[in-house]
């Protein structure tokens, strides 16, 4: 039998402090998340600065509690993998001068990943029997892409959005709305109470075409200020699921077309917007009349957390990928590739 392999995951590229335990790659002994979400409520959305500050104050902490937890000695570690793009570059600064520190001392093996493979990896944790090839749409605050994903460490990219990302449009109609940071789950909340009666964008996207959240976003931004300036009511929780509608069938009608000219059954989502129910049961819902296989992550796993980086970084230590010096920094902008 070959050696169980264990590698320590850490994320922190936007307001999650993250660390995690990982075997084998599907087994999470631990996964500690310290969520700044509170903090950056106040501001209404993530202050860069103040994350890097907040990451400092945690991570000593969050890797303390992720050894304990997972029941391990450090140095019977195989690999540190942590997230070194994309994202905030204060707050990647901190969890990559962290991970470069721990390899140094402990004599182990650096692996850089990139979030975004990260956010796909996290469905091996959630299913076993997930493997590549498959079409994947990453649905998070920073990124709107759809990739193929040739195996576990190869990937091109099929389409990106060429503006705003599906959950900044999000956190940006809940702002306006007068709901907290973060906006994805309190628009869905909204929804889920509201009728989808107001058509934002009169005129589908073109397939042609990459996509695009500014449009959308904006139109639901004027639609409220028309009526502010009209003294007209509104309806917070019909502007929310006519939004809602609107911005999952870009992603989900992409993804499906995707899949049918890759010629792949099986459809993998990722990232924060991927916890969304609307998005999971619309995209299912098309997925199930052309008998594709639909995969998206335990809930737990949908945001920023340190397994998801643990088990792409458990690929790349078996295919000796991604191996970094201690002169690794940090790229807050890896391309979509
Ligand atoms: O992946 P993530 O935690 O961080 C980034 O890598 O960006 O994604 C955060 C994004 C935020 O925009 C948040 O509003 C959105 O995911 N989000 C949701 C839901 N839960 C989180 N959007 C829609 N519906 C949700 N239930
Ligand atoms: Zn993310």
């Amino acid at each position: 039998m070959s050696k169980d392999i264990y590698i320590l995951g850490i994320e922190s590229s936007c307001d999650e402090t993250s660390i995690s335990v990982v075997k084998n790659g599907r087994e999470v002994l631990s996964n500690i998340v310290s969520s700044q979400i509170d903090i950056h409520k106040l501001y209404g959305g993530v202050v860069p600065e103040i994350a890097s500050r907040n990451h400092i104050k945690n991570i000593d902490y969050v890797y303390k509690e992720a050894i304990e937890q997972a029941g391990i000695c450090p140095k019977d570690l195989d690999a540190i993998a942590v997230t070194y793009g994309s994202g905030l570059m204060g707050a990647l600064i901190v969890g990559v001068s962290f991970a470069k520190t721990l390899a140094y001392i402990l004599n182990k093996p650096l692996i850089a990943v990139n979030h975004i493979e990260g956010h796909i990896a996290a469905n091996y944790i959630t299913h076993p029997e997930l493997k590549p090839p498959f079409v994947s749409l990453v649905v998070s605050g920073g990124h709107t892409a759809l990739f193929n994903v040739k195996s576990y460490t190869e990937k091109s990219l099929i389409d990106s959005t060429c503006d705003d990302a599906i959950g900044e449009a999000f956190d940006k109609v809940a702002r306006e709305c007068g709901l907290e940071y973060p906006g994805g789950p309190n628009v869905q909340k909204q929804a889920a109470i509201g009728e989808a009666n107001i058509d934002f964008i009169k005129k589908p996207q073109s397939k042609n075409l990459a996509f695009s959240y500014s449009g959308l976003k904006t139109a639901v931004i004027n639609y409220i200020h028309n009526k502010t300036q009209k003294k007209e009511p509104y309806s917070v929780p019909d502007i929310c699921a006519s939004f809602q509608k609107q911005a999952v069938e870009i992603v989900s009608t992409r993804a499906v077309d995707s899949c049918k000219k890759a010629g792949v059954k099986s459809l993998v989502l990722g990232g924060g917007v991927s916890a969304n129910k609307y998005l999971r049961e619309d995209i299912e819902q098309r997925c199930k009349k052309l008998g594709i296989n639909v995969y998206y992550p335990e809930l737990k796993l949908c945001g920023d957390n340190g397994a998801m980086i643990a088990t792409m970084g458990y690929y790349m230590y078996k295919e000796k990928k991604g191996f970094a010096g201690l002169d690794l920094a940090p790229n807050p902008n890896i391309p979509l590739q």
